[in-house]
């Protein structure tokens, strides 16, 4: 999807790739909230306690709690009343090694300030054990009033402490709590060990409760004083940088580390970090930033972290230009965690990858490994201002970083291998006064549309059929997608609700606002709307003999097509004619259209097509990969189809090489989805070969066998 010719940037082009990338974050983000949603309800973080209420060990508790009470803990939000202002954290991991488990201790003193009087103080917490201190009044020689008990309401992960009297509006209060917990080995969240003795932890989303009791929304920012206690032999790092160290005496006699790292900027639970390591670094300083690479120390010896530290420096300083919002941190360190459970994570000023998506090695990785590396540090930089400077209010808004740091990851990396060149245009400009406007702040995506609208209102080039928030609103606000029918007799589309679990058209109402990109005989026609149910477009009749036309060409919107028989017929026979024209139109066409008949399917030839397919997929891996494995997931007939394709051409010839990194996952998923046992029995095999090296790929390979719809396979 990024902007390939290497210099310049043309507004035409790069206003549909804005709406593009909108438009794709928005259903990313969807997918994402969808998936994270179900894991949370599919007992993905369960642990034993479940029953409604446990009580928790407060030292000056009198009443016993009653299971099933009501109250504001009854709700999925934290209540306003209280905002936190400042955290002091200690966190001390006794490290084990060797040990598969290793628990730890915590202290934290919340200092909040009480902006309407309430006598619950509700705060985030599971799976930690947790004591409470005390409460005391920041205004010395006041009182607070008593903590009457503690409990915990395990609906919402609610740690909740009933006081005798209410807390006084505008006071600032300071909580002390005392906890601790288990560190899980290989375990999707927090305070990870991993192999090579690392401990790392991965707040977003909800996982930050799971560390230290805490304020665990978005919206509820604060500073951060953390200290992390470790033996003498590794490092440890965090959000900012460490201003002082000093010796500490466990029980045992054995002397640890004490590091305290300066307040950090005001910011949100889910990119607090700390890392514990034996990595070695590489460092290099641009602009009075101070860059490190941080891996393991054979990895720092082959040199695999120098391209990774060659860019960062570049990228940090061209997005800080266009942006014309200063980096707020004096340092930003990148740390390549084996199995870490994402590519990479935009903790301020910590931003945590997984090995595979920083590490290049130079004789063995191919180029195509350097611009992803490049795209993954791009889109985490690019979220220190998107998401971390300015933030979305609640989750369901996610887009509002993970679209703005795409549009970023998308536009400069291209450049940074040539030279970097850009005109500030309108997209800059908006983005500009966005950040200024809400720097260490949340948004709403309303805020983002008002913004929008003033840049759009000060440029010609772009027209919009209506105001940014009516267009936009139509896609956020209501449900669902639409199909889009062209009748190429009369040249006029219209458009119905498309249902994709009954994969027909619903009988509701809603309209969209749809930016049609298309092609006519294979040239790419100018932007058009469809701005209601139906609209009439004489350039889309069909009035010669070789005329064919194809809606949402890139995939770009967020829709599905169906046309009449005869445009479906000169797409084929185009097809059949000329594949290779024609490849990455019919790649993204089938995709998403789900219509094309399987015996015209069948006609073409596929051992051609496959072969292409992988080339294509090595050009624009990016967006592939998400729309496959989004397509995939949400059963389109072709997608499903062609993993399976690929898939048993592959099995022939079972190499880890043979599938590319990046469909690896969707490929091996959905060809044991639909395989065979046979070739579960290939794919069990690999593992058992692989599992001991703990590598991605047998995670990977393990994912998909799990892939399997028999049910007594899986049982095995
Ligand atoms: C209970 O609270 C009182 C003040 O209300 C305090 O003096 C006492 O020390 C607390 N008890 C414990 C065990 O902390
Ligand atoms: C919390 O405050 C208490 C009392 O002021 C202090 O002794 C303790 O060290 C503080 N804890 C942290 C984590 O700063
Ligand atoms: C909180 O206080 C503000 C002003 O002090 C008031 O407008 C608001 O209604 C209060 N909210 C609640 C939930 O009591
Ligand atoms: C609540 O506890 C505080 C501190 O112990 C005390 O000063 C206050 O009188 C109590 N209030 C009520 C209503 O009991
Ligand atoms: C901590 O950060 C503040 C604000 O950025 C800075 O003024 C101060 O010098 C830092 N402290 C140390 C010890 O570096
Ligand atoms: C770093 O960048 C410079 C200039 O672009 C280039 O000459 C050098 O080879 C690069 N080094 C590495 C390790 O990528
Ligand atoms: C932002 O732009 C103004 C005017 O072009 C310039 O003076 C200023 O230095 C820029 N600030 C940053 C942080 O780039
Ligand atoms: C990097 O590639 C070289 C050559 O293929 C290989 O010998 C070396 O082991 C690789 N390094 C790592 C850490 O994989
Ligand atoms: C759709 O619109 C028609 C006519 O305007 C109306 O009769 C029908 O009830 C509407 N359907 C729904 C689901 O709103
Ligand atoms: C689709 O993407 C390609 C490559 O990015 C671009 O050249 C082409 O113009 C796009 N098609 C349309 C219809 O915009
Ligand atoms: C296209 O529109 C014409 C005129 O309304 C209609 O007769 C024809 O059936 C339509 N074609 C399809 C495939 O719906
Ligand atoms: C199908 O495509 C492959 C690869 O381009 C080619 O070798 C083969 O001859 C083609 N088969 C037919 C029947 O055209
Ligand atoms: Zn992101």
């Amino acid at each position: 999807m990024g902007n390939k010719s290497g210099s310049g940037f043309y507004l035409s082009k790069s206003t549909v790739a804005f709406f593009t990338l909108l438009f794709a974050a928005l259903f990313i983000a969807f997918t994402v909230f969808a998936v994270l949603y179900l894991r949370s309800r599919t007992g993905f973080c369960n642990f034993a306690e479940e029953e409604e209420s446990d009580k928790v060990k407060p030292l000056n508790c009198t009443v016993v709690p009653t299971p099933g009470r009501q109250g504001i803990w009854d709700h999925y939000r934290l209540p306003t009343s209280l905002v936190p202002i400042n955290y002091q954290l200690v966190l001390w991991p006794r490290f084990h090694p060797e040990s598969p488990e290793s628990t730890f201790t915590g202290d934290v003193n919340i200092t909040f300030q009480c902006k309407n009087a309430t006598d619950v103080i509700l705060l985030h917490s599971e799976q930690i054990e947790v004591t409470v201190v005390e409460l005391v009044r920041f205004e010395i020689g006041t009182e607070a009033p008593q903590i009457l008990e503690v409990w915990r309401s395990s609906l919402y992960s609610y740690l909740v402490i009933n006081l005798n009297e209410t807390l006084t509006e505008n006071s600032i209060y300071v909580l002390r709590i005392s906890f601790s917990g288990v560190v899980p080995k290989l375990n999707y969240h927090l305070l990870s060990v991993y192999t090579d003795c690392i401990i790392t932890t991965q707040m977003e989303p909800t996982y930050a409760r799971t560390v230290f009791p805490c304020f665990d929304e978005p919206s509820f920012k604060a500073t951060f004083d953390i200290h992390l206690i470790y033996l003498p032999n590794y490092v440890a790092l965090s959000n900012m940088p460490a201003i002082n160290t000093s010796p500490i005496s466990d029980g045992d006699g054995v002397i640890w580390k004490v590091t305290t790292f300066n307040t950090t900027l005001k910011m949100s639970t889910y990119i607090v970090a700390c890392v514990i390591c034996e990595f070695s670094h590489i460092e290099m300083i641009e602009h009075g930033n101070e860059i490190r690479i941080w891996a393991r120390k054979s990895a720092i010896e082959n040199g695999e972290a120098d391209y990774a530290l060659n860019i960062t420096g570049a990228i940090l300083r061209h997005v800080m230009d266009y942006l014309n919002v200063s980096y707020p941190l004096t340092k930003t360190e990148l740390v390549a965690v084996p199995e870490f459970p994402a590519s990479g994570m935009e903790n301020w000023g910590l931003i945590i990858f997984h090995e595979d998506s920083l590490l290049f090695n130079y004789s063995s990785d191919t180029k195509e490994k350097r611009r992803l590396i490049c795209s993954v540090i791009t889109h985490e930089i690019g979220h220190q201002w998107f998401g971390n400077l300015v933030t979305m209010n609640w989750w369901n808004q996610l887009w509002l970083k993970e679209g703005l740091s795409s549009y970023i990851e998308n536009t400069f990396p291209p450049k940074l291998e040539t030279e970097m060149f850009m005109t500030i245009t309108w997209h800059f400009l908006f983005m500009q006064s966005y950040l200024q406007d809400f720097s260490y702040t949340n948004v709403k995506q309303d805020d983002l549309w008002h913004h929008w609208q003033k840049a759009i209102d000060s440029q010609n080039e772009v027209k919009l059929p209506a105001s940014v928030k009516t267009i936009m609103d139509k896609w956020t606000m209501q449900t669902g997608y639409p199909i889009i029918t062209l009748n190429t007799s009369t040249g006029t589309l219209s458009q119905e609700p498309f249902d994709a679990k009954r994969r027909h058209a619903t009988s509701a109402n809603n309209t969209w606002y749809v930016p049609i990109e298309w092609i006519k005989n294979g040239s790419a026609q100018p932007l058009t709307w469809l701005k209601s149910k139906e609209g009439t477009f004489p350039e889309m009749k069909i009035t010669s003999e070789n005329d064919w036309i194809l809606l949402n060409a890139n995939i770009t919107g967020y829709y599905r097509v169906q046309y009449d028989a005869l445009n479906w017929n000169r797409i084929i026979n185009q097809l059949i004619k000329d594949p290779e024209v024609f490849l990455s139109l019919f790649i993204s066409g089938i995709l998403f259209l789900s219509h094309l008949h399987v015996e015209e399917f069948n006609k073409v030839n596929n051992t051609f097509i496959i072969h292409s397919v992988f080339h294509f997929f090595f050009n624009t891996r990016d967006q592939m990969q998400r729309v496959m494995s989004v397509a995939c997931w949400l059963g389109f007939h072709e997608c499903l189809q062609m993993a399976s394709k690929i898939f048993r051409e592959w099995i022939k010839n079972p190499t880890k090489e043979g599938l590319p990194l990046f469909i690896r996952e969707v490929i091996l998923s959905y060809g044991i989805e639909s395989g065979s046992f046979q070739e579960w029995e290939i794919i069990w095999n690999i593992f058992l070969k692989q599992k001991d090296n703990k590598s991605d790929y047998s995670d990977e390979l393990l994912f998909a066998l799990s892939f399997s719809k028999e049910p007594w396979i899986l049982n095995r």
